[in-house]
């Protein structure tokens, strides 16, 4: 079984990510490896080792005893099993209490099969879900409710992150778990600002989904002077509304927010949006590159501002992204650039994703 090798120390840590994930499999427990570093056992699903979310620590194959483990697909029926043995799904996604899981052509007539065996082998799953891709300029994830407990079938849920608890509905508006170390990187760098401008900072999270970048930076006590959130999705806003509601309520230091439903690329016709942001946040990684321009307006004048951004491009077109965004900055008036576009995980053959850094001051 893959074990994801930490060192002691960082045992709780890591058990927490991969708890909030469901990635940890249950009732096995923690092993110690040679050298006293600690072995955590993976799910079936859990991301592949050359995943930047397991910031370089390895996965080891250690044998366990797995046998007592029944896994869902023992419950099918063994004739079925055996007749479409290849086509049974060998993962699926837990989003809080709802289990995701794309079917194969040759079993989609036996999701209820499935679904019935997963419900009564996973514990931690509510309802169980159909993955049938994403749709939509608000890429939300197109899913079919199968069965549920106590037909309870509603995709409302909730999941932990970083500590705090976020409301999702996965049927209605996008939220992916693989940016939560982005997340984190967001609030180390907005400390670094808030430090360099000795002041609390205003933060633009104009494509916030349901919110989960927003959380973890209101609660470092006296960081935040206004967040500005927003999304396209109706959907999305009405959930990011009460996230919102909820993470400033559990905040013990007041400052302002704003949630709106709007084009992010509109903010900068709206005067108490423009000039009024220290520190923006652009993830809408098909379009981020041709957004961008349109949100520099919103960056406060003469003071050192930060944006960060997620963006998929070409591998081959790193360079020249870098340059182009450079001259995008400058023709905005922006000065004393230190920009940087990293490669953070691969997106298929050819394309990568990345995060745009880019400390400058606009005047
Ligand atoms: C990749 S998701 C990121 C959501 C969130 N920041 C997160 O990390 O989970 C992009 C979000 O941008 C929203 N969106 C798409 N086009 C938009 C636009 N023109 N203006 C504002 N939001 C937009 C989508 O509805 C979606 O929620």
């Amino acid at each position: 079984m893959r074990h994801l090798i930490v060192p002691s120390v960082d045992t709780q840590h890591w058990l927490e990510v991969l708890k909030t994930n469901n990635w940890l499999v249950s009732g096995l427990g923690v092993v110690t490896v040679e050298g006293g570093e600690k072995g955590l056992p993976l799910a079936e699903h859990a991301p592949q080792e050359d995943n930047p979310i397991w910031l370089g620590f390895a996965h080891h194959t250690l044998s366990r005893e797995v046998n007592k483990i029944k896994h869902w697909s023992d419950l099918l029926d063994r004739d079925l099993f055996q007749q479409f043995e290849q086509y049974w799904p060998r993962s699926y996604e837990m989003v809080g209490d709802v289990l995701i899981v794309r079917l194969e052509d040759e079993v989609k007539p036996y999701q209820n099969e499935v679904a019935r065996a997963m419900l009564d082998r996973i514990s931690s799953a509510r309802i169980i879900c159909a993955d049938n891709g994403v749709i939509g300029e608000f890429r939300v994830r197109d899913i079919s409710p199968i069965l549920a407990r106590d037909d309870n079938f509603s995709t409302l849920t909730k999941i932990r992150e970083n500590g705090h608890n976020i409301i999702i509905d996965p049927a209605k508006a996008y939220f992916s778990s693989r940016l939560s170390t982005e997340r984190e990187g967001n609030v180390v760098a907005a400390k670094e600002l808030a430090n360099l401008l000795n002041r609390p900072i205003a933060i633009s999270d104009p494509y916030a989904g349901v919110g989960p970048a927003l959380p973890s930076l209101i609660a470092t006590e006296g960081l935040v002077e206004t967040i500005f959130a927003g999304d396209l999705n109706p959907d999305a806003v009405e959930l990011l509304t009460d996230n919102v509601a909820s993470f400033v309520s559990k905040s013990n230091y007041t400052f302002d927010n704003h949630v709106f439903c709007m084009d992010a690329r509109e903010w900068r016709r709206d005067q108490k949006l423009t000039e009024s942001t220290d520190f923006l946040l652009v993830n809408l990684p098909h379009d981020t590159i041709d957004h961008l321009a349109d949100l520099f307006p919103l960056m406060r004048k003469e003071t050192k501002s930060l944006i960060r951004g997620w963006a998929i491009v070409e591998r081959q077109n790193l360079v020249v992204i870098r340059e182009s965004i450079e001259k995008k900055l400058i023709q905005h008036g922006a000065g004393e650039i230190s920009l940087t576009c990293k490669e953070i995980k691969g997106f298929s053959a050819s394309k990568i994703f990345i995060r745009i850094e880019s400390w400058q001051i606009f005047s």
